[in-house]
């Protein structure tokens, strides 16, 4: 049974997203998101607007993970749609992604667009790339060693694609 409840992300939230997200930003593994950024911007950067959305996945008061989606592109590229997650290290491996991401696939169903793209999944984040293809989607191409890990050095970022 997955954990807790997914809701939309609101202002008292982020304090507990922001230790999680700069924790995963910091470990170097998963994100390219600049490596200084102010709890503000990395707000700012995480909470999306209509028509897309940030949601969070809370279990008794405490937020254990958080995903945002919506569309990839604007206008002639708005039907494809897009994600992001984080989960609280040591949240990880309870199914908190897992749910975090049908959430995701169901909502872009339900809102109707055609297919779902993550642009830059880390060739060697195991856990992500494994739990994306159990979802459906597929590796449509690898960017050669656009990412530069904190353990494997440069790496490739896979183009993940679900067809809806
Ligand atoms: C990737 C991430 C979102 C997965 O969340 P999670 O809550 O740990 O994942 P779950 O417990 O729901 O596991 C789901 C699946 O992921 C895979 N997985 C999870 N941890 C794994 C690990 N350590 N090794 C291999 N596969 C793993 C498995 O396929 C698992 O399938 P199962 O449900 O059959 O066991 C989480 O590890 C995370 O936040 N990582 C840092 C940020 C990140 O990588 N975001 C995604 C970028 S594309």
């Amino acid at each position: 049974m997955a954990p807790g409840t997914i809701r939309p992300m609101t202002e008292a939230d982020w304090p507990q997203v922001w230790e999680f997200f700069d924790e995963t930003v910091q470990a170097g593994e998963s994100y390219a998101y600049p490596l200084d950024l102010t709890s503000g911007q990395a707000r700012e950067l995480w909470t999306m607007r209509p028509p897309g959305q940030t949601v969070v996945l809370e279990e008794s008061g405490t937020v254990l993970g958080s995903a945002t989606m919506g569309p990839n592109r604007p206008g002639r590229g708005s039907h494809v749609g897009t994600g992001s997650f984080m989960v609280a290290p040591l949240a990880r491996g309870r199914g908190v992604g897992r749910a975090l991401g049908e959430y995701v696939v169901e909502w872009h169903r339900e809102a109707g667009f055609h297919a779902i793209q993550f642009n830059a999944v880390v060739e060697t984040n195991t856990a992500a790339v494994r739990l994306w293809q159990s979802l459906g989607f597929e590796v449509v191409g690898t960017v050669p060693e656009a990412f530069d890990s904190r353990a494997h050095g440069r790496v490739g970022l896979h183009v993940m694609f679900l067809r809806l």
